[in-house]
């Protein structure tokens, strides 16, 4: 059972393939153009491809600290060693900081190569392959850097989910979580293989709509702004996902507290995040008001406090939130303790 997604962007649209052994795919997936490949990956990936061309094996360091430019420093005297061209092609195999890394080295090397994913987490599945957002990280913040270069094309395999380490699949299904609030979709009652295709399709439509987040894409950041803070504040020990999943649900009960929405879509919420995808809704113990500092300092903040928020007419961006009504989303979370 194979899903093909189209991601519409003109003449640089592209195909993500998801299903089980969907690995098979990826040389009919590279650009006719390709004479070579430069293999990007990590230690440890459960996953080995033959792009069906010569290839050279690039593997860069497992860890955050090395989702660097020094990384991308590497990786381009390696392709200048390698001598690949802009007739050839990058090939990120792994999760999303593997694809992240892979795609600014193919949109920095000979001013941009082409480059294809294979995702081998879920998170990349849902997420960080599809749509084209690549970069790294500096002292000063995560993902400061970096392009958007769309793939050529994107490998979701899902038997790569098989030995996928728990913690991981949770920060999988955090982002999964957001896309059933996205659209009125009944995600739940899809099999894995329809439910990544269909939250691809979400993604490729908002992309399609948005490559560079002037207004819609900004929508795929549905609980982020409490977990960007969350993740800061406990110095990144809640993994992306799992901080998302806390913000879907601080979402929910600011919407609330907005008037917005009602208690049975917060329930829904809960339904969600802590029901069907078991994954822990509580509030960490922090300081509610650096964590209004943390949301207010959010890259994406307009005017003031911007959340992106569920409401009568869907989700949507709210700038101007009033900080009163935030800390008493944050109180009504912490009373829930
Ligand atoms: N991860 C959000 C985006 O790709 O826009």
């Amino acid at each position: 059972m194979t899903r093909t997604v189209r991601v519409e962007l003109g003449e640089r649209s592209y195909d993500v393939i998801v299903g089980h052994g969907t690995r098979s795919e990826l040389a009919a997936l590279l650009p006719r153009t390709a004479k070579r490949a430069a293999i990007v990956t990590q230690d440890g990936i459960p996953m080995t491809v033959d792009p069906g061309l010569p290839f050279e094996v690039f593997t860069i360091g497992v860890g955050e600290e090395h989702k660097s430019l020094a990384t991308i420093e590497r990786l381009c005297d390696g392709f200048a060693a390698a001598g690949i061209t802009r007739n050839d092609v990058v090939i990120g195999v792994g999760g999303g900081m593997v694809t992240d890394v892979a795609g600014f080295a193919a949109a920095s090397w000979h001013r941009g190569i082409p480059v294809v994913h294979v995702s081998t987490t879920l998170l990349g599945m849902v997420d960080a392959a599809i749509g084209g957002k690549t970069g790294v990280n500096l002292r000063a913040g995560k993902n400061l850097v970096g392009a958007f270069w769309q793939p050529a094309g994107v490998i979701c395999d899902l038997d790569a989910l098989a030995t996928l380490p728990p913690r991981e699949m949770r920060c999988g299904l955090g982002e999964m979580a957001k896309y059933h609030f996205l659209t009125g979709d009944d995600l739940l009652s899809m099999e894995l293989v329809d439910r990544v295709a269909r939250c691809v399709r979400i993604k490729a439509d908002i992309v399609g709509a948005d490559e560079r987040e002037g207004g819609r894409r900004a929508l795929l950041n549905y609980g982020h702004t409490l977990a960007h803070a969350l993740e800061i504040a406990g110095d990144f020990a809640l993994a992306h996902g799992e901080a998302v999943a806390i913000g879907l649900v601080y979402a929910a009960h600011l919407a609330r507290v907005l008037g917005r929405i009602d208690d049975a879509r917060v329930a829904q919420h809960y339904e969600v995040v802590g029901g069907a995808y078991e994954l822990d809704t509580e509030l960490p113990g922090s300081d509610p008001q650096q964590l209004l500092e943390l949301m207010g300092r959010d890259k994406k903040a307009l005017d003031g406090l911007t959340f992106v928020l569920d409401g009568p007419d869907g989700v949507e961006v709210v700038p101007g939130v009033d900080p009163d009504a935030a800390l008493a989303a944050l109180t009504i979370m912490a009373e829930l303790r």
